[in-house]
């Protein structure tokens, strides 16, 4: 791009490029550039359409991004009405569904679509002339909310229709987060400090219906088409709905079937029950509708739903518990989660003991009280949750849960935020902030300091002797070891750990400092493109945003970390007592830069120190086998992943192999000289 090119030109090859860039991911699951040259596009786009606004087209790509937040949602009204489906939930059902639709036709020729149902939210998106004017939720069917900045910002969803000639068209799918997405997500947001998500299918629906788009733009949801409001152009079939609407730039799902007998419908049930697992995203059954559209008219409809199309559901495995009791537990930024502690029991082959109640509003929606026997569900491989109370047959219960109104560790205040659900105590020297900050700050991922764990921590601030990450620098020795079970060995080793955490580099020390929105994968963004603490300490948000990966949302935070008095009060207390880290190298040009490793099976090593081995050595780990990996390493009783990646030809190696490329190409990060013990006595 040279700098006499006009800028209108500029914006629209770029927007041209971009826009095949999204095509290619998101629809061909390929990509011929790499995310830190995509966000380069994307970042001059941005400055161009900054500077020039007068060029910035309603379509561009940097509308994803998100724009100003709205103060509520107005309300859209489908037309026609977007249905609900009816449920069948065997054999039986099915064939009685199967039989009924042959009658109505007076012909057993029946052709039917059959397609996963995927489990999110459904969408409606109107486009005009091809280009993206509104999107709505389905809300009562009728009339629901307007969530079109949202939607603009996920990127599987066209802004523009690839078609030859204009159309208006109103296209109808589902929105949802790809399994390999939430969990990512969910990995982040702990990283972070945040809370993860428990379900995909109520992130997808939150994610979707938030005020300010900037937040959606942060959650990697997706769209899959399925229907359009009105059959559009003389089309026949679903089939060619579906190749039209590929066509168009949307995703379909490759696991859409035409089936030309009850029998062939039935034999993709069982498949589907066996390959769900491995889907990439999460589906709740599937959906079977008439291929035939002169079909579906002669078949007509209810009053919710269609009668030529029906759900057959999925059974989740649900499983009855005691609700012991409801606990509120403080977390390190200060939020109050309601947890069941619940009679140990096994759901999906694993032993559960408590389950996440996330907020009041939900502990009230399910009616959840202690001494209650609950459902119990694991959805995927996520956090346990309450489903459901079911009703004692004495009608006796318990008392309706309400989350205190003051923290119930330190009996600090609690605020709620406007537009949260969720409850902080904004005490910074609440007991149990400081515990989980503690923690956070020793733990593996961060400045991995031997010895602080979860018990020390818990008597340190006990004692009254650490109040802040700072704190644990000028600890004295006597102090120390008059504390039970710390023999003076014990203590001279958390001295030595202590002054070997201050050579830890800039992106384990941001980690540790535990900014929200930033977790491993930003503070590694981060201290790359700062290298040290005073130049982060400096930056604006603009220098901030400059970063390959970091959004507006998290610069901010960042900015605010720096400049907010207490919080900048530790780091600069961190740097008296001899922290100066800086980023120095970070693999480039080493045995495994550039690969991305997926670990499986049985590791020799825990996993955590596999993944700081690879990252430290330049290469990207991720947690499932997708077209990107390109490396996986197996240790013992590899299983499907193994499989897949033989499937697909990716390079396997061993645990001890990967070791010694990981030793031979990574240069050791401890750039800092080291830090006398004695001098912290
Ligand atoms: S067709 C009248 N197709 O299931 C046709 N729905 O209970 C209605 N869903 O609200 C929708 N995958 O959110 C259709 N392939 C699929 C679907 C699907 C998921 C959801 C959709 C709808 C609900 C119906």
């Amino acid at each position: 791009m040279t700098a006499a090119a006009k800028p209108d030109r500029e914006i629209s090859n770029i927007s041209a490029l971009i826009r095949k860039y999204n095509r290619q991911y998101y629809i061909g699951d390929t990509s011929d550039i790499t995310d830190a040259e995509y966000d380069a596009l994307m970042n001059r786009l941005l400055s161009l359409e900054r500077e020039h606004p007068e060029f910035r087209r309603e379509d561009s790509p940097t509308a994803r991004v998100g724009s100003a937040p709205l103060s509520s949602f107005s309300t859209v009204t489908h037309n026609p009405p977007m249905l609900s489906l009816s449920n069948v939930f065997s054999r039986e059902d099915f064939l009685a569904f199967h039989s009924r639709t042959v009658l109505e036709l007076e012909s057993n020729q029946v052709e039917y679509s059959v397609e996963p149902k995927l489990d999110g939210v459904s969408l409606s998106l109107v486009y005009e002339n091809s280009m993206l004017v509104r999107a709505g939720t389905r809300g009562d069917g009728v009339r629901g909310e307007d969530v079109t900045d949202n939607a603009r910002t996920i990127r599987s969803i066209p802004l523009r229709l690839n078609t030859g000639q204009p159309v208006n068209v109103e296209v109808r799918g589902e929105v949802f987060f790809m399994v390999k997405d939430f969990q990512k997500m969910n990995r982040t947001r702990e990283e972070a400090g945040e809370s993860p998500f428990a379900n995909p299918r109520n992130a997808a629906s939150g994610s979707l219906r938030q005020l300010d788009s900037a937040i959606t733009a942060g959650r990697p949801l997706s769209f899959m088409a399925y229907a359009t409001g009105q059959y559009p152009y003389g089309m026949e079939t679903q089939e060619e709905l579906f190749s039209k609407l590929h066509l168009w730039g949307f995703m379909v799902n490759p696991q859409n079937r035409i089936c030309s007998t009850p029998e062939r419908v039935m034999a993709v049930y069982d498949d589907l029950v066996e390959v769900r697992p491995d889907l990439p995203m999460e589906i709740d059954g599937m959906v079977i509708k008439l291929n035939s559209i002169s079909q579906r008219e002669g078949i007509g409809f209810l009053s919710r739903a269609p009668r030529w199309a029906t759900a057959w559901k999925f059974h989740a495995e649900e499983i009855a518990t005691a609700l012991i009791g409801i606990e509120v537990q403080v977390g390190r930024t200060g939020r109050l989660t309601p947890v069941a502690r619940l009679e140990p029991v096994k759901v999906g082959g694993v032993v559960v003991t408590s389950a996440t109640l996330h907020n009041q509003d939900e502990v009230i929606r399910k009616d959840v009280r202690a001494g209650d026997i609950v459902l119990v569900r694991r959805a995927g491989d996520v956090i346990p949750e309450v489903v459901a109370s079911l009703p004692p047959e004495d009608g006796i219960r318990g008392e309706v849960f309400r989350m205190p109104d003051e923290c119930p560790v330190c009996n600090g205040p609690v605020v709620q935020p406007e537009g949260e659900v969720n409850l902080y105590c904004i005490n910074p020297s609440c007991e149990a902030r400081i515990r989980k900050s503690l923690e956070h700050w020793a733990s593996r991922k961060a400045l991995d300091i031997e010895g602080l764990g979860k018990k020390l921590c818990e008597q340190l601030v006990d004692a009254g002797m650490v109040s802040s990450i700072a704190d644990l620098y000028s600890l004295n020795y006597h102090e120390l070891t008059a504390l039970e079970r710390m023999g003076e060995l014990k203590a001279t080793k958390l001295f030595s750990a202590l002054a070997e955490s201050r050579k830890k580099p800039l992106s384990r020390f941001l980690t540790g400092l535990g900014i929200p929105g930033v977790g491993e994968v930003a503070s590694r963004d981060i201290a790359e493109g700062f290298k040290n603490l005073e130049a982060l300490g400096n930056a604006t948000e603009d220098d901030l945003t400059a970063v390959k990966g970091i959004g507006p949302v998290t610069a901010l935070s960042i900015r605010r970390f720096f400049t907010n008095p207490v919080t900048s009060e530790v780091v600069d207390q961190l740097a008296e007592a001899g922290f100066n880290p800086i980023e120095e190298n970070t693999g480039k040009g080493t045995a495994l830069a550039d690969e991305t490793i997926v670990f499986t099976g049985t590791l020799e090593m825990p996993r955590q120190k596999a993944k700081q081995l690879a990252l430290k050595a330049g290469a990207k780990v991720i947690s499932s086998i997708t077209g990107k990996t390109t490396l996986l390493v197996a240790g013992k009783n590899a299983g499907s992943k193994l499989k897949k990646a033989e499937k697909l030809g990716i390079r396997v190696v061993s645990e001890e192999e990967f070791l010694e490329s990981a030793k031979n190409g990574a240069a050791s990060g401890d750039a800092a000289p080291s830090v006398c013990i004695s001098s912290l006595l």
